[in-house]
C-alpha cells in the first residue's frame, strides 16, 4: 500500500474504512486527494478478506466540503476538462466497486462531496448532514456526476431544484428524497454504518457483487437487455460454490460460510 497523505485505509475484521481526512479544508477534494481515494479503493479491491467498504470524512463537520475551491479557481477550460475527467473516473470506479460501497455522511457533502457519496452504493447519514451542489453558485457546473446520479436516484425535477438553487438539503429531507436511507445521531454513525454493513457483508460475495452488476446495468439499458442480462447472471451464479453452500446451510439450518467464489 503507497504512503497516502489525505486518506486512511483502515481494516476491522472484513470491512475496510475509507477515510477522508483533511480536516483543515473540511475534506476538500483537490486532485491529490482524488487520485488517493482512486489508489486506496484499488488497494482493497481485490483483497479476498474485504467484503465491503465503509467511506467516511474525517472530523465532526464534513464527510466532504466540495472539490477544493481554491484549485478550481485556477483551470482553464483544457484543465477544467482533466479535472472532471479524473473525478468521474475514480467515482465511476467506486460506483463499479466489486464490494458494496456505504457513504457514511457525517456533516457537509457538498458539491463533489455530495457526487462522492452518490456514487457510493448506499448512504446513511447524520442529523447534522448536509447535502447540496452549491457549484452553480461558484459559476460552475457539478462536474463529477453529479448531474446524472442525483436525478437518478431521486428523479429530475427534484434533482433539477436542488441543482439549479444551490441550496443545501437537511438530513431529513435528504432521507424523505431517498438521498439517504437513514438518518442517524452524530455519535452514532459509525456504529450504525458498521451493524448495516454487518448486515450485507454476511451475505454471498459474489451474488451481492452480481446484483450491483444487474441492478446498475439496468439503469443503462431497455427493460428486455436488463432482464436477459439478470438471468445470466442468476444463472451464472448456479456455478459458484457460494450458492451450494447458502443453499446447503439452509438447509441444514446454520450459518452460510460463504468464500466468495
Ligand atoms: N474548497 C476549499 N476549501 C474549502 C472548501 C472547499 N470546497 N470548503 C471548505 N474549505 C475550507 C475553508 O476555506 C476554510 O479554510 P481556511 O480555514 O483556510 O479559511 C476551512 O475549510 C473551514 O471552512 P469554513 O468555511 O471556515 O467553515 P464554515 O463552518 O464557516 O462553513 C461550509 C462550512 C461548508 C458552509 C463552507 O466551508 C463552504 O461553503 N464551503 C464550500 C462548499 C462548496 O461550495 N462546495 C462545492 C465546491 S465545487
Amino acid at each position: 500500500m503507497p504512503e497516502l497523505n489525505y486518506i486512511r485505509v483502515e481494516r476491522e475484521g472484513d470491512l475496510a474504512i475509507i477515510t477522508v481526512d483533511r480536516q483543515d479544508k473540511l475534506n476538500a477534494l483537490n486532485a491529490e486527494v482524488v487520485r488517493e481515494l482512486g489508489v486506496a479503493f484499488g488497494s482493497v479491491r481485490d483483497d479476498g478478506e474485504v467484503r465491503g467498504v465503509i467511506l467516511t470524512g474525517a472530523g465532526e463537520k464534513a464527510f466532504v466540503a466540495g472539490a477544493d475551491i481554491g484549485e478550481l479557481a485556477t483551470m482553464d477550460s483544457l484543465s477544467g476538462v482533466e479535472v472532471s475527467r479524473a473525478g468521474q473516473e475514480v467515482f465511476l470506479a467506486i460506483e463499479r466497486f466489486p464490494k458494496p460501497v456505504l457513504a457514511a455522511v457525517g456533516g457537509y457533502a457538498l458539491g463533489g462531496g455530495c457526487e462522492l457519496a452518490l456514487a457510493c452504493h448506499m448512504r446513511i447519514a447524520s442529523e447534522n448532514a448536509r447535502f447540496g451542489l452549491p457549484e452553480v453558485g461558484l459559476g460552475i457546473i457539478p462536474g463529477y456526476g453529479g448531474t446524472i446520479r442525483l436525478a437518478r436516484l431521486i428523479g429530475l425535477g427534484r434533482a433539477i431544484e436542488i441543482t439549479l438553487t444551490g441550496d443545501m438539503v437537511d438530513a431529513g429531507r435528504a432521507e424523505a428524497l431517498g438521498m439517504v436511507t437513514a438518518v442517524v445521531p452524530r455519535d452514532e454513525l459509525s456504529d450504525k454504518a458498521r451493524a448495516l454493513m454487518a448486515k450485507v457483508t454476511k451475505n454471498g460475495p459474489v451474488a451481492m457483487r452480481l446484483a450491483l452488476e444487474s441492478m446498475y446495468r439496468a439503469v443503462d439499458t431497455s427493460m428486455a437487455d436488463a432482464l436477459d442480462y439478470e438471468s445470466n447472471l442468476f444463472g451464472l451464479l448456479a456455478s459458484t460454490a457460494d450458492m451450494k453452500e447458502g443453499m446447503t446451510a439452509f438447509l441444514e439450518k446454520r450459518k452460510a460460510d460463504f468464500h466468495g467464489r
